[in-house]
């Protein structure tokens, strides 16, 4: 089965910037020869958008712009003019207060330049964490072909012999320095190893699990989500899916053909195989509300129960993206989906043929990096939503990267009021805690601290850790980046700063998290809880103006994307009128 072709040729969307002969035509021809375009690119050929998130602040996507360059080739050789375009990039190690706050402006930049630009279809450079999701965002609202590549993750790093995980190994040397086992020397010294090549992290973070995403969904190439950035096969990667996007174009092969209902829940099953991150969760449910699919966090926990984690790579297992793609890539995970009757085989990805058509020829090279399902991670890989009166609307956990033994877990609840308040506290030999006690953290949900940031993976204390106690439950609103692990439970909704229970918690309270019953209950009366919520006043105060105020009056809850109100939905691609 392939999908089915448009008629060809006919009039395309650019035609209406280009294709004529009166003052506006020539005005619009003119201007853009003087880059010295010749006249016959303007014959009637695609104009087809490179939609770019390179930027300098953004070092995992510093090196898109020779990808760039390689899609062009693709373009120009199938027939098709590349332009290239800057729009909001959004780099997860710098922006404050979180990258996440961003994805939304970044969305609605590429939802922008996509209708009021003449483009037939667009190609997404991305990378780096939020990059992905808001190009999909973006494109998925207005709706014209569209293929994204990546910019693929950095090398291994390697210190002293160990690998060094992006981000994994700055969690767990900054608790070993906590806990006096390693020296600001050596931390200072691993640095210089952490990142020594182009790309994304290296780990099954964020911009991995997006890439792969991605490519489950299928609005990427078979076996793009893990080559190498520095790979010379990543710059073909880009070179073939310059040469695709000329025949999406042809073919009028839309992300509302490709990102169906059945794609998600393909990529549901693959997060959970992969052991991918929480915060695929959100980018999914946005994503999918974009493009008017009804996805929802039950969804995501119906599709991701019992489903293996079979990749063997940080923060979940032991190695790397270089080596996932040295063993196969994603293409063995979703052909080991396929046998086990767990993949919606006849979707349509951008190639135009099925997913399953893409990847049943695929195999693995190395069983130590994708295992096979009796030697899984953990039997149970898929994104647990739990719900109970602490969290009504749901909160998640990634199962993958928990301890077995706090799945099932009864604590006295330590609590900190906001980020600043843990931070004061948390380093406090005084604090009355140990490693039976559920750490909660209150305000850092999407209104909370504006964007959520990933401060979910809240460090244990000194003391528990001198211990050699390694994980603790942990509860927030907030998210955790995808390198992070242990026993964490996120994206409580509704999100404490809007009044959700989470907001009435107090330390000495007890709480009960049964993760295979999916159960996360305040053991407090409900008639002391809604007492609790009557008197309850949010401390979060409403931003003076600017993009943060718009951020707080529109952004939704976890539970459904984070989205703003006002962008769910597709708008698609007709301007509203030309002011020429
Ligand atoms: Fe950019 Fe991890 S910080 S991919």
């Amino acid at each position: 089965m392939t999908f089915q072709k448009a008629d060809w040729p006919r009039k395309l969307r650019s035609h209406e910037w280009y294709g004529g002969t009166s003052r506006d035509h020539i005005y619009h021809r003119s201007w853009m020869k003087n880059q010295g375009l010749p006249a016959d690119l303007f014959d009637g050929r695609p104009v087809i958008g490179i939609c770019n998130t390179w930027s300098e602040l953004t070092p995992c996507n510093a090196h898109l712009r020779d990808l760039a360059q390689r899609v062009k080739h693709g373009i120009y050789e199938a027939g098709g003019l590349p332009v290239e375009f800057p729009v909001f990039s959004t780099g997860e190690s710098s922006l404050r207060p979180s990258a996440m706050m961003y994805r939304n402006l970044a969305a609605m930049d590429v939802e922008e330049a996509l209708r009021a630009n003449p483009l037939d279809g667009v190609v997404l450079l991305v990378g780096c964490d939020k990059t992905t999701p808001a190009l999909l965002m973006g494109a998925a609202s207005v709706d014209i072909p569209a293929i994204a590549v990546s910019g693929g993750p950095m090398l291994n790093g390697w210190f002293r012999g160990n690998r060094v995980g992006s981000g994994t190994a700055l969690w767990q040397m900054s608790e070993d320095i906590k806990a006096g086992k390693m020296s600001t020397e050596d931390f200072l010294d691993a640095e210089q190893a952490m990142s020594r090549s182009p790309g994304s992290c290296n780990t099954m973070g964020t911009a991995s699990t997006m890439a792969s995403m991605t490519e489950a969904l299928g609005m990427a190439l078979s076996g793009n989500a893990a080559i190498p950035a520095v790979d010379s096969r990543r710059r073909v990667m880009a070179h073939l899916t310059g040469r695709r996007i000329v025949q999406m174009v042809k073919d009028d092969l839309k992300p509302s053909d490709i990102m169906t209902k059945p794609a998600f829940e393909n990529a549901i099953r693959t997060n959970g195989a992969i052991g991918g991150s929480t915060n695929a969760v959100i980018h999914l449910l946005a994503i999918a509300g974009r493009v008017g699919v009804d996805l929802t966090l039950d969804d995501w926990d119906r599709l991701g129960r019992d489903i293996p984690t079979i990749v063997n790579l940080m923060p979940s297992g032991q190695y790397l993206m270089e080596e996932f793609f040295y063993a196969g890539g994603l293409p063995v995970v979703i052909k080991h989906l396929g046998e086990a009757g767990l993949l919606n085989r006849d979707t349509i990805t951008v190639s135009g043929e099925t997913v399953w058509d893409e990847v049943k020829d695929a195999r693995n090279w190395n069983a130590d990096v994708i295992l096979p399902v009796e030697k899984a991670l953990t039997q149970h890989g898929g994104i647990a939503v739990l719900k109970g009166n602490l969290a009504p609307n749901g909160a998640v956990l990634k199962p993958s990267a928990a301890s077995p033994h706090l799945l099932t877990h009864r604590g006295r609840a330590v609590v900190f009021e906001d980020i600043d308040d843990y931070k004061a506290r948390i380093n406090d030999d005084a604090l009355d805690i140990d490693e039976t006690c559920v750490m909660v953290m209150k305000n850092c949900g999407p209104k909370g601290y504006p964007g959520m940031p990933e401060v979910g993976n809240m460090g244990l204390p000194p003391k528990v850790l001198k211990k050699g106690i390694k994980d603790m439950v942990r509860i927030s609103d907030a998210r955790m980046s995808g390198t992070a692990y242990g026993t964490v439970i996120l994206h409580t909704s509704p999100e404490a700063a809007v009044g959700g229970p989470l907001a009435i918690v107090r330390t000495g309270d007890f709480i009960e998290v049964d993760v295979p019953n999916r159960k996360l209950h305040l053991d407090v009366p409900e008639a002391e809880i809604a007492d609790r919520l009557a008197q309850w006043a949010s401390p979060v105060e409403e931003p003076a103006g600017g993009y943060a105020k718009l951020f707080h009056a529109h952004v939704q809850g976890a539970d459904t994307g984070a989205d703003f109100d006002f962008l769910k939905g597709h708008r698609g691609k007709a301007v509203p009128r030309d002011s020429h």
